[in-house]
């Protein structure tokens, strides 16, 4: 999806200009893929814009960063005020995306990354639905991928490191090559892990699975853990468990969750029609919950919201 710019991409501490928010090509992170990073999203509420759950995501973001030995030079308190202050000089008034990176920058090069400094830069703009309004309100088709996940033992699928997403960007054109809107990834004992940048749950007999992350090899989403609470709430049984391909084949209903993706139901995995192929009846009550709780429309979820001004 292209970029709308915005002014202002916040850069150690400055707000430089979107068009001069640059780097050197001798910067470490884009030989070695040594960053970590972070997607929120932020919506409109009757308050005025309010970014989703930006405290969990920015604690993410320093956990990811210690799993790789970066030490962040901010707090998690100056990060948080540092994303809020990006969606405010940018009047980014009907939500968007925020996209704050930590990158080893210019100065050293060679695989001890140690000696490098540390930079981080938040920028946002507005940014419609990942997998598309199509998608959103009548369901993505999906393919398993050749490519399988990361071995946690190669690499720390418990963060979100900059190098690690290779591994989606595989997948990912895997699938669209083939006319998929996205790719489900098994994780190297052939179970069923994540897609390139959400996680996912099946319904089964008004039950909701969704893999367990650690042992799957992925990510813990934010997203992942707000739908759990939700469903709860309403009275659905979650658990973790293993999943192997067929379960998604017969399942009652699947959807994936991702902070870019939001809640987006599968309506088949590889040429199965899940369900009757057209998005559940628990997986519509998930997501309308859902995109009530991120515009502050729901109570009870309400210190979720960080509001801008
Ligand atoms: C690999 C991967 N899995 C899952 C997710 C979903 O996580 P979240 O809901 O926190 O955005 C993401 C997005 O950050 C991701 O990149």
């Amino acid at each position: 999806m292209p970029l709308t710019p915005t002014e202002k991409i916040w850069m150690d501490g400055e707000l430089v200009d979107w068009a001069d928010a640059k780097v050197h090509v001798l910067t470490h992170t884009m030989h070695y893929g040594s960053g970590v990073f972070e997607g929120i999203r932020a919506y409109p509420t009757s308050r005025g814009v309010s970014v989703f759950r930006l405290r969990d995501h920015i604690k993410r973001l320093f956990s990811s960063a210690k799993v790789f030995m970066i030490d962040i030079p901010y707090t998690v308190d100056q990060l948080v005020d540092a994303a809020r202050t990006v969606v405010r000089v940018n009047e980014l008034v009907d939500g968007c995306y925020v996209r704050p990176l930590v990158y080893l920058g210019y100065g050293e090069m060679g695989l001890n990354p140690m000696p490098c400094p540390v930079n981080v830069s938040i920028a946002a703009w507005p940014w419609g639905t990942y997998l598309g309004d199509e998608g959103v309100a009548n369901g993505v088709r999906v393919k398993i991928s050749s490519w399988r996940r990361h071995d946690p033992n190669a690499v720390p699928t418990a963060a979100k490191g900059t190098g690690m997403y290779v591994n989606s960007s595989l997948a990912k054109v895997e699938a669209v090559k083939a006319g998929y809107d996205e790719a489900i990834l098994l994780a190297p004992d052939g179970n069923v892990s994540e897609c390139t940048g959400e996680n996912l749950f099946i319904v089964d007999h008004g039950r909701l699975i969704t893999p367990h992350t650690s042992d799957a090899g992925a990510l813990w989403g934010i997203t992942q853990q707000s739908v759990e609470a939700i469903a709860h709430d309403l009275g659905y049984a979650v658990s973790h468990e293993q999943l192997i391909r067929s379960d998604l084949y017969t399942a009652d209903e699947a959807f994936l969750t991702g902070t870019a993706a939001e809640i987006v139901p599968i309506r088949a995995v590889d040429d199965r029609l899940v369900g009757d192929g057209r998005p559940g009846p628990i997986t519509k009550r998930l997501q309308e919950t859902y995109f009530s709780a991120v515009r502050g429309e729901v109570d009870q979820y309400k210190d979720w919201l960080d509001h801008v001004d």
